[in-house]
């Protein structure tokens, strides 16, 4: 049995595709009653500082009704600091439908996100958004979006998907990508919805089981738990218990359920199996866990949270001109405003410091500590803040620290730049692929530490059109003597089949290698020179084994010879990709040519 009468999707578009506009025509021609639209705030719309970033930072829902059927729209939060987040609204959702441009076609941003959905086996819903601009060309543009899908893993079923034309500011539709097929209608959309996003289970008949995906809080009901209801319904007047993610509970009476209904949250007095639906009157309720009838406690699977892996301080600003008092109600404020992001913000930390108008705040990444920092400027705080700071970790005894894994989209004439910036930054080269279009697709796996700083860097290397994305990856022992930000040496980039054209950074006695084999990308320590010229011989340190080149052993070095024709598959096929080989090259010597 399913809820025919529910559809719960996510939205993923590139900023400025259309979304918004989009999201208010489906409202608009939908049979959304007219005192729940309320048009003028804007579904979706977007805060100042998403907009100058480009990405969405808050996640948003919008229901639709078309019909009989009562259509979810989650929007999701465009940047990799937000994957946690990402992942736990797909979890609530069916299917997904992604908007392109159909003149600017698939941007990187758009990526994460997308596959977090492919991953999930969401079904997906392709719209050619913008089909009445000049130039469009709706049809390179779905076959763009087949490419990714492909790309990003997709399976057979999604690559299947069903493209929708529209021209969101013109409220028109059509399931032909010419625009002379366009009609004044929202219905091709909506019916492809209906049509092929699977309709959630109906199995409202079985115990609750109802999971927290996202937090909200306002003062008149303190904490509400937003959610997907899984298995069963809940009523007014119910005990229920909530399965803490410690493993302990709590019993509470349903005081308050909300559902979505156009842009507002209206109270209900009960809801099932499929609804998405907000509680409040449970206290402290956390993301990720479940509420279940007392005596059926079940808990679902654990959502993913991001841990915070960088801090700041946040320092109340003694202006001059406050006075005693004045700092005091300025220290006051301050830890009010950073204790209430944390109603809603689930992978933020505040704790307190030994001084009265000191906090340490700590965070997903950059993007997202400063997005706050950014919005509490513009609501009038002045602040002084620290440098920000990994996060450390004892594990076992051995102190760690993050590392993320970084994905970089340049044009291939920054390669070099963005290369050799990354492993200053000890960042290793995990895989290069250059695609047809002049760009190159490079990810690493670098230390939070290194990556400090480096975005704005990144950009201005780039020309501005370098993209970065990076996730938490996981904590490793810390790189030892090393403060990221000091040049360490010389980089040789040798790509495989292309010799002719590797390129040596800089020259020093110490450096990078990274040597392309196909896919994969290994990288070691150059350290020294060659008497002969043309091997370049390498010594490998695969865990703390260091073995001499000339003594190849298969499993703990190469030797690589270069240059004229240089074939590097046999001398490194034992290396498999997780292995960080640190390459130590005790000679080493470049033809002249390349110094
Ligand atoms: P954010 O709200 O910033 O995330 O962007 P968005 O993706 O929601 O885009 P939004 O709906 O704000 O639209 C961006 C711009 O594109 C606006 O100026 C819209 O008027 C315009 N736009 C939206 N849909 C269409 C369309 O179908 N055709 C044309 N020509 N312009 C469109």
């Amino acid at each position: 049995k399913t809820r025919e009468d529910i559809r719960n999707i996510a939205i993923i578009a590139h900023v400025d595709h259309g979304k918004t506009t989009l999201v208010n025509e489906l409202l608009k021609q939908s049979d959304t009653l007219p005192e729940h639209m309320h048009l003028e705030d804007r579904a979706l719309d977007s805060n100042a500082i998403e907009r100058e970033r480009g990405i969405t930072i808050l996640s948003k829902n919008t229901a639709v009704q078309y019909g009989k059927t009562k259509i979810n729209i989650l929007d999701t939060p465009g940047h990799a600091d937000f994957g946690g987040e990402v992942e736990r609204i797909m979890k609530m959702v069916d299917g997904v439908l992604l908007v392109v441009d159909a003149y600017e076609g698939t941007m990187p941003q758009t990526r994460f996100v997308l596959k977090k959905a492919l991953e999930q086996h969401l079904t997906p819903i392709v719209v050619i958004n913008k089909i009445d601009r000049p130039g469009a060309r709706p049809e390179e543009v779905v076959d763009e979006v087949l490419e990714l899908f492909i790309e990003l893993g997709a399976d057979d079923e999604q690559l299947e998907f069903p493209v929708v034309y529209t021209s969101a500011v013109n409220g028109t539709s059509s399931l032909d990508s010419d625009p002379a097929t366009q009609e004044h209608t929202m219905n091709y959309l909506f019916d492809t919805i209906v049509k092929t996003i699977p309709a959630p289970l109906d199995n409202s008949d079985e115990p609750l089981q109802f999971q927290v995906a996202m937090l909200d809080y306002n003062d008149y009901v303190g904490r509400i738990g937003i959610g997907r209801i899984f298995r069963g319904s809940i009523h007014l007047g119910d005990n229920v218990s909530v399965l803490k993610l410690d493993g302990t509970h709590k019993n509470f009476r349903v005081t308050k359920i909300f559902g979505f209904f156009g842009l507002k949250r209206v109270e209900v007095d009960s809801a099932k199996a499929g609804d998405l639906i907000a509680v409040s009157g449970m206290e402290d309720i956390f993301v990720g866990e479940t509420v279940t009838p007392v005596d059926h406690p079940d808990a679902l699977p654990i959502l993913r949270i991001d841990e915070p892996t960088l801090q700041m301080t946040f320092l109340a600003n003694d202006s001059p001109f406050a006075g005693q008092e004045g700092t005091e109600v300025t220290a006051r404020k301050l830890e009010d405003r950073l204790k209430s992001q944390l109603h809603t913000d689930v992978s933020l930390r505040v704790e307190d410091t030994d001084l009265p108008s000191a906090w340490i705040v700590s965070g997903r990444g950059e993007l997202h500590l400063s997005i706050l920092v950014e919005e509490m400027r513009r609501e009038g705080f002045e602040l002084q803040l620290s440098r920000p700071e990994v996060i450390y970790k004892d594990i076992d005894g051995v102190t760690c620290e993050p590392f993320e894994s970084v994905q970089i989209d340049t044009p291939n004439e920054y390669v070099g730049s963005v290369i050799d910036s990354m492993s200053q930054r000890k960042g290793e080269m995990k895989n290069m692929e250059t695609t047809d279009n002049g760009q190159t697709r490079l990810t690493f796996l670098a230390p939070a530490r290194g990556l400090i700083g480096y975005s704005t860097e990144f950009m201005s290397q780039t020309g501005g059109y370098g993209i970065m994305n990076h996730t938490f990856a996981k904590y490793l022992p810390v790189i030892k003597n090393w403060t990221p930000g000091r040049r360490t040496g010389a980089l040789v980039s040798i790509n495989q089949g292309t010799a002719t054209t590797y390129s040596l950074q800089s020259v020093e006695d110490r450096g990078t290698l990274f040597v392309d084999a196909g896919v994969q990308v290994y990288e070691g320590m150059i350290v020294g020179e060659s008497s002969r010229e043309q091997d370049i011989g390498v010594n490998v340190t695969k865990g703390k084994n260091l073995t001499n080149t000339r003594a190849a052993g298969k499993d703990h070095a190469a030797a690589i010879r270069t240059p004229k024709s240089l074939s590097l598959e046999e001398s490194i096929e034992f290396l498999n990709e997780d292995e960080y080989c640190e390459v130590t090259p005790k000679s080493i010597r470049l033809r002249k040519k390349i110094l």
